[in-house]
């Protein structure tokens, strides 16, 4: 039966109820949602609407309930109801016969539904940050494993200057330590209940919100009825956090698939993560790092479709807003598994040293070092670039590293430049010379690696 049907002289077209249920989606909430009752039937007999027995007989209903559920979370899509909150109401009725009737009173699916949808995204981000931990950790195991390799290091995609393998994890861990504090935040912003504020108007019980919010783990209640049932603001952030941080992921992504191509070879993929082709037997492919890149576009998609949801919206609920729970729960997913399998994929990256230490002795990625040792000469460092670029020149028109050209070349631009030129041209003295506080240095690259592993408490 229908919550709503006394108004109504005709049912409702087939189409229509196809159309307009979420109850295939939405059943998800009915944890939260029996939870949600819970509180307020303690309300509602705090309010002197139900007796205490009365009382009794709603949560031993809900907890019935919710250990079917626990069993068999899929048990609401077996039925046909309009939503969750119907599904629950005609269940309870079922059970306790008129006393089931009551739970409703004084509330509304708009504040009820905006309620279910916090506690929900509150439990799941839980998850979340678990599994955010867990990549971090990931990530600095990877870097403690790896920590001798070096790669070029790249702008524009042209070998720059070389990087510690472990310094480029470590940016990883930066990105998505600044995740994890917005995460944190999106906790916090949304952490006040909805429930009480009925339809749009407030109830018109007297019910003390506080202690409800209380009860259901919130740190307070909403201020204002009108922006209580239609605030999605907690969707768009977390929306716009997963975005974000799948940003992150892809990008590292990025990297890894152009670190284990043919061209770059410093990564090579173990079997149990690669994929290979139907038609060309000697290819395996990086199937992974594509597919979560892939899939941060649908979620920033999804941070677009919640936006332009919300967008000229009047107060208070409308139906658009039953559009918040797809996009909210699919992105969530695709996170958390982008999470999950980066963390395990990290575990199976060979790195090949040497491959990643030819590639950065390549490329005069000892260019600005050998500027540098100018400017310690005392030339002025826009003289220093320009030499030390000549210097380039001549090596390529050669076909040589800068450090396989004569001293006497090197004197024909600069006469001041001695044989000590050659060590700071070496690969690991570009890498020394990186020493100031968040460089590629081994020192500071060491520095990075404990701190971060005390702070993220990984072994
Ligand atoms: N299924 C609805 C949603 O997800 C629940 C709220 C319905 N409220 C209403 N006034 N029709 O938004």
């Amino acid at each position: 039966m229908s919550m709503w049907g006394g108004r109504f002289a005709a049912p409702t077209a087939d189409i229509f109820k196809r159309f307009n249920d979420s109850l295939p989606f939405d059943y998800v909430l009915a944890p939260f949602e029996v939870e949600a009752s819970k509180a307020w039937a303690k309300a509602l007999q705090g309010a002197g609407i139900v007796s205490a027995e009365e009382c009794e007989a709603l949560i031993g209903g809900l907890e019935q309930l919710a250990d079917e559920l626990a069993q068999t979370p899929d048990l609401p899509v077996r039925d046909r109801a309009e939503d969750i909150h119907s599904w629950i109401e005609a269940k309870l009725q079922d059970t306790l016969g008129a006393v089931g009737k009551k739970l409703h009173t004084g509330r509304s699916r708009n504040d009820l539904v905006a309620t279910d949808l916090k506690l929900w995204l509150k439990a799941r981000l839980g998850h979340i940050q678990e599994s955010l931990l867990g990549c971090i950790q990931g990530l600095l195991k990877f870097a403690q494993l790896h920590q001798q390799a070096v790669i070029p290091g790249y702008t524009h995609l042209q070998r720059a200057q070389p990087v510690l393998v472990a310094h480029w994890a470590l940016a990883y861990v930066e990105m998505l330590e600044r995740d994890h504090m917005r995460l944190q935040a999106c906790l916090k912003h949304m952490n006040q209940s909805p429930l009480g504020c009925g339809a749009l108007a407030g109830t018109g019980l007297n019910i003390d919100r506080e202690a409800l919010a209380q009860q259901l783990g919130f740190d307070s209640a909403s201020e204002n009825s009108l922006d209580a049932v239609s605030d999605r603001d907690f969707v768009v952030e977390a929306l716009a956090l997963a975005s974000l941080s799948m940003v992150h992921l892809s990008r590292l992504c990025e990297d890894v698939v152009f670190y284990c191509s043919g061209e770059a070879g410093f990564f090579k993929l173990g079997d149990a993560i690669s994929s290979g082709s139907s038609l060309m037997p000697q290819k395996k492919n990086p199937d992974v790092f594509e597919l979560v890149r892939g899939k941060t576009g649908r979620v920033a998609g999804h941070l677009q479709a919640m936006l332009m949801t919300l967008k000229g919206l009047p107060l208070a609920y409308n139906k658009d807003l039953q559009e918040d729970k797809e996009c909210l729960f699919d992105a969530m997913t695709q996170w958390h598994d982008a999470l999950s399998i980066i963390t395990y994929s990290l575990g199976h990256i060979e790195v090949d040293q040497q491959a990643g230490r030819d590639a950065a002795e390549l490329g005069y990625s000892n260019a600005t070092d050998l500027a540098d040792y100018l400017v310690r000469l005392g030339v002025p460092f826009r003289d220093a670039h320009e030499q030390s670029g000549q210097l380039v020149l001549q090596a390529i028109d050669k076909g040589c590293a800068l450090g396989q050209l004569e001293l006497a070349e090197m004197q024909r631009i600069n006469p001041d430049i001695q044989d000590d030129v050659y060590a700071v041209l070496e690969l690991e003295a570009g890498l020394q010379a990186r020493g100031a506080l968040g460089g590629t240095s081994r020192a500071q690259v060491d520095a990075a690696l404990k701190r971060a592993m005390l702070q993220f408490n990984a072994q």
